[in-house]
């Protein structure tokens, strides 16, 4: 799940009136890296034609905003599944790719990410129409990689979303022991989510990805430990080890304000993925992100592979070039503005070349690795010339390695970076998806 996500660093009590350390933080950082100290999206639907001309490869998102419960923790935008609201949904998500496929034209679409809420609510429910449709609208050169519940993954189940082309599957374990499975209000217990585990890992995907929660409230480093070593022994391809992100605007959220929790701190989170690092690097995987660890040789998990991407459902968003723009995040919204023959765009915001620069740094970095060529290619000028100098003090603390071509993070660096850019992405996230999931139409968002 590469979405914005992080965990809340040094959140200091912030008095009325007063500036939080973070505050301060955030508005220097962005006016180093992006030039402009705040951004305003704002309620207008971008101009898109010729928007996709200069556009060379796109990816494709699609959100399914549906859940067969409500997990207390959860930022996601997603509402409970009732069929008859599912049946018009599938219906405004084909209209909506009818209106992007004459502007997407015949440009190859790389990757095709079905996220959630919970994909697999839609499994023999018009998912199957959906991807058909993509299939038929655009020129698609990529295999599927999708989401899932594990009570969604009986044999039958398995065999339906093999069939749809899914070669790629994560799905939401979240712990590994009772009593954080039902903190969290995960439906199942620890031997039927390890059966589902063991189904998927056996039913021959190129990848299975399990997504696990740690840094739970009083969870120990040796329940950390024994999660991760029993991943590896169930044969899982990758796992995203998530610490546990405290969104304002969810249930969790409005309880942690009350409660302090020890394993919220960033020191005591940095030991708990070192436990991880140290279970998953021995079994022979490696580090595919700040939070992924992936089998050698195999392909890894992940969201849209491509960086502009063309974003269909309910709260997706695009990102072409030089515009970001989001979709209302209310489903009933959703389809009535596509029935009225409407796109469903919410907010917009056109990106300075130094904003989309910012983008692109902040994305390589939750890979922990990239090619300055990569840049080049992109921007059309040095690295170095432009973030160089921010770069060359973190090697010398050896947060990173940078031979000349390629920069590598190292775990320390992969980590206390991501802190770092947490100091936004937390707060960008609690003000767009929090403030769009009350107000389908906001006027203006400042982040
Ligand atoms: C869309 S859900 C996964 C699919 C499915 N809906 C499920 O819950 O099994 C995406 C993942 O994000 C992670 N996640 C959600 N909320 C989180 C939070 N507050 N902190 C950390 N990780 C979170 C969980 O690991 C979850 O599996
Ligand atoms: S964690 Fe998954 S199942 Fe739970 S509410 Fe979020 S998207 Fe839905």
């Amino acid at each position: 799940m590469a979405t914005a996500q992080g965990v809340v660093p040094m959140r200091m009590k912030r008095e009325e009136g007063s500036v939080s350390l973070d505050d301060l933080l955030r508005g220097v950082l962005t006016r180093l890296l992006a030039g402009q100290g705040r951004v305003a999206l704002e309620k207008r639907v971008p101009e898109l034609e010729g928007r996709f001309s200069q556009v060379e490869e796109l990816g494709l998102y699609l959100h399914v905003p549906f859940c067969r419960q409500i997990c207390p923790y959860c930022p996601y935008n997603k509402e409970l599944f009732r069929p008859e609201v599912a049946r018009g949904y599938v219906s405004a998500v084909k209209e909506e790719i009818d209106a992007y496929s004459a502007l997407v034209g015949r440009r190859p679409v790389t990757s095709l990410y079905i996220g959630g809420g919970t994909p697999t609510t839609l499994v023999g429910c018009g998912l199957e129409e959906i991807v058909e449709h993509i299939f038929k609208a655009f020129n698609m050169r990529c295999e599927i990689h999708m989401e899932s519940h594990p009570n969604d993954l009986g044999k039958e189940n398995l065999r339906r979303i093999q069939s749809l082309g899914v070669k790629h599957l994560s799905m939401g374990v979240e712990a590994l022991q009772e009593r954080h499975l039902r903190r969290l209000e995960r439906p199942y217990s620890v031997d039927e989510v390890k059966a589902a585990v063991e189904r998927a890992v056996g039913a021959g995907f190129e990848c299975v990805n399990v997504d696990v929660i740690f840094a739970l409230p009083g969870q120990t480093l040796a329940e950390v430990e024994e999660a991760g070593r029993e991943l590896v022994s169930l044969g899982v391809d990758q796992v995203a080890a998530y610490p546990l992100f405290t969104f304002p605007y969810t249930r969790m959220g409005r309880q942690a304000g009350a409660e302090r929790d020890d394993n919220s701190g960033v020191f005591r989170r940095r030991k708990m993925l070192r436990v991880l690092e140290e279970i998953f690097y021995g079994a022979g995987y490696e580090r595919t992100s700040v939070w992924a660890f992936t089998r050698r040789g195999v392909p890894r998990y992940c969201s849209v592979t491509v960086p502009l991407y063309l974003g269909l459902g309910a709260s997706a968003g695009s990102y072409l070039e030089d515009v970001f723009f989001l979709n209302t995040f209310k489903v009933s919204e959703y389809i009535s503005s596509l029935e009225k023959g409407r796109l469903p765009i919410a907010l917009s915001v056109e990106l300075s070349e130094r904003m989309q620069m910012a983008g692109w740094l902040y994305w390589r970095i939750y890979e922990t690795r990239f090619r300055k060529s990569a840049f080049r290619k992109r921007f059309g000028r040095e690295f170095d010339s432009v973030f160089g100098r921010h770069l060359t003090p973190l090697s010398w603390f050896r947060l990173l390695h940078d031979d000349g071509e390629e920069v590598v993070l190292s775990d320390a660096g992969a980590y206390w970076l991501h802190v770092l850019e947490d100091l936004f992405s937390i707060d960008y996230v609690g003000k767009l998806w929090g403030g769009s999931q009350q107000e389908p139409w906001p006027e203006r968002v400042v982040l």
